[in-house]
């Protein structure tokens, strides 16, 4: 297990290492656009990574092209459908209501 805090509630969570994001912040009711369901191909569920970047998965062909299509990308920036979970708490910041 390790944390999840989202932003801008504020709210923390346990989930489960190996989880992507995605899958972690649907399982904990926090509502993230997945139009493509994480094929890494709609960019809906482009979110900022505040903290524990360093404990998540690299970054993967995939991703990153997708990532270079999207406008109001940053050095934060992951799709929440290709980033998955390691063992230290993570912050995410999420930018898309659905
Ligand atoms: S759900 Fe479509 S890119 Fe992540």
């Amino acid at each position: 297990m390790t944390t999840l805090t989202v932003l801008p509630s504020g709210k923390t969570y346990d989930v489960a290492a190996g989880a992507t994001l995605l899958q972690a912040l649907l399982a904990v009711g926090e509502h993230i656009a997945h139009k493509c369901d994480g094929k890494a191909d709609c960019g809906s569920c482009h979110l900022f990574v505040q903290e524990g970047r360093k404990s998540l998965s690299k970054i993967q062909r995939l991703e990153n092209e997708k990532l270079d299509t999207l406008v109001g990308i940053g050095s934060k920036s992951r799709l929440a459908c290709q980033a998955v979970l390691g063992e230290e708490p993570v912050t995410v910041e999420l930018l898309s209501f659905v």
